[in-house]
């Protein structure tokens, strides 16, 4: 592979900063990624040239609105979905938030007119017939008048709630910004389930994950890459078993999108979620909604706001200036796919070196995105695909190497799937006698940054026994991270080990 580390890093201004007299040695990536230059200069160019806001009939509006329809576009390779689909806001937590309280109000008419094509075996079947009997009156309010037309206003006296399908589904390996905002939904009656994992592998127990899907379920929410310990999820097969039992899919890909190409038509989910700063762009939250799904969505909003996808969840004015970023983010991305990865697109390959899902460039006959003819990819989703791999095929060598150093000093624990089972590059561990705080202070003193603690996966830490000794020490590898920054960081927990 003709992949260029150093082309990478001058990419990235924030790579030159000394600490302490040292080069900052940056595995923080699963917290948040540094940003390129180019990010950087479209979000300046933005305010200068573009900054106002949305819909006026004057210069600055419109290319303001053009900007970010063009985000829409990049995002929309970014993910292998169509620009329709592609939605902003604030953050992933604050986007599941909203989401998860959509879906909480018990849309009668979400699942089944969506969901016939979930509906297959006897289970589904009587879902569908029970689901049309689901506060009705609710369901009503949501068909009334182009602003209702599936989704409006609520009523005085009329409270959202569960019907039949009163059950969500959780994993234990997952972040709280996909498990929070559904536990929240048990003040409405919800009863939430929860998906256990081995805690030897840290990997959904599957069996557990099916058991817990049921004619009950409304929405089974996984994640696809822990961004604690790395393990990659089957989530397409977690997709297949909710639609199965009748369900919705909600995948929290946060941590994943740093790490592979997404294919959200491939994997087949109603609704993911990320985040563009965890792959090079600024703080701004991305969903994906399947349209079929989505324009359905009782989203709450205001009675001005547009009720057409991908609008319907875009409360108030957005951040135009994090938006000009993530398209120049997936810019970058496909740069990379370009310079070190065409050759390798057809290549598959998930995370971990295992044959990963069938990478196909995710635009179908009819969708926008892109400039391909209709139904193959467009050269942007391409390059992206291919940059993502590219990235991915540096970094797992490196931290295939970190795990066996680390694994084979005294003391020191390494958490994660078996050799083999798809993971990321985020590399976790503990240390026998020196909790976990201490090991990520005494690595930033030396000017290596790593997080330690639960990441927000509180409950995997819980899980694995890890809360009152500081939890993991997780070092997450980025496309800009060196082999000499591996040896750096091996020296100084080698010291500490002794
Ligand atoms: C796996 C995962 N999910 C969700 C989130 C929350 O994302 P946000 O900060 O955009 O709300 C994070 C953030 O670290 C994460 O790693």
């Amino acid at each position: 592979m003709n992949y260029d580390v150093e082309y990478i890093r001058r990419q990235f201004p924030a790579l030159s900063l000394q600490v302490g007299g040292q080069p900052a040695a940056y595995f923080d990536g699963p917290g948040g990624t540094q940003v390129p230059q180019r990010v950087l200069d479209a979000m300046v160019a933005y305010l200068v040239g573009a900054n106002a806001n949305a819909g006026g009939p004057f210069h600055t509006s419109r290319e303001s609105d053009r900007i970010v329809e063009e985000a829409r576009l990049a995002l929309a390779d970014f993910l292998g979905a169509g620009p329709r689909e592609v939605s902003f806001g604030q953050n992933t937590t604050t986007l599941m938030f909203s989401l998860a309280l959509a879906l909480g109000r018990g849309d009668r008419d979400l699942v089944p007119k969506s969901g016939a094509a979930y509906r297959q075996g006897p289970a589904t079947a009587e879902v569908g017939q029970g689901d049309r009997d689901l506060v009705p009156e609710l369901g009503g309010a949501y068909r009334k008048g182009p602003a209702a037309a599936g989704g409006g206003r609520g009523k005085p006296g009329r409270r959202p709630g569960p019907g039949k399908r009163n059950e969500i589904l959780i994993t234990q390996l997952d972040h709280e910004a996909n498990r929070g905002p559904w536990e929240d939904l048990q003040e409405l009656g919800y009863v939430v389930r929860e998906a256990r994992i081995d805690p030897e592998t840290c990997t959904v127990d599957l069996e557990d994950f099916a058991a817990k899907l049921s004619e009950r379920t409304r929405v089974a929410a996984f994640g696809y890459a822990s961004n604690s310990v790395g393990t990659v999820s089957d989530v397409k097969e977690m997709t297949r078993l909710a639609h199965q039992a009748g369900a919705l899919a909600v995948v929290d890909a946060v941590h994943y999108a740093l790490h592979g190409p997404l294919d959200v038509k491939d994997l087949g989910v109603d609704f993911l979620l990320c985040s563009a700063y965890k792959f090079f762009g600024p703080h701004l939250g991305i969903l994906y909604g399947k349209e079929e799904v989505y324009r359905e969505l009782p989203t709450y909003r205001l009675k001005v706001q547009s009720a057409e996808i991908p609008h319907r969840i875009e409360t108030g004015t957005l951040n135009h200036e994090g938006i000009a970023g993530a398209r120049e983010a997936v810019e970058f991305i496909a740069d990379v796919g370009e310079r070190f990865g065409l050759e390798r697109n057809d290549e598959g390959g998930g995370p971990g070196g295992e044959p990963g899902p069938e990478v196909a460039g995710g635009l179908r006959p009819g969708q926008e995105a892109g400039t391909g003819p209709e139904g193959t990819p467009s050269r942007r989703r391409q390059k992206v695909v291919a940059g993502m791999k590219a990235m991915e095929a540096y970094e797992q060598p490196l931290a295939e190497h970190l795990r066996e150093e680390l694994a084979a000093l005294k003391g020191v624990k390494v958490y994660g799937p078996p050799k083999g089972h798809p993971r990321t590059s985020t590399v976790s561990f503990t240390m026998e006698n020196v909790p976990s705080g201490e090991v990520a202070a005494a690595l930033g003193e030396k000017g290596i940054f790593v997080w330690h603690g639960h990441f927000y996966a509180s409950r995997l830490v819980e899980v694995l026994n890890l809360e009152g000794y500081g939890g993991l020490v997780r070092v997450g590898l980025s496309p800009y991270n060196t082999e000499a920054e591996i040896q750096r960081l091996l020296k100084e927990v080698r010291r500490l080990s002794v």
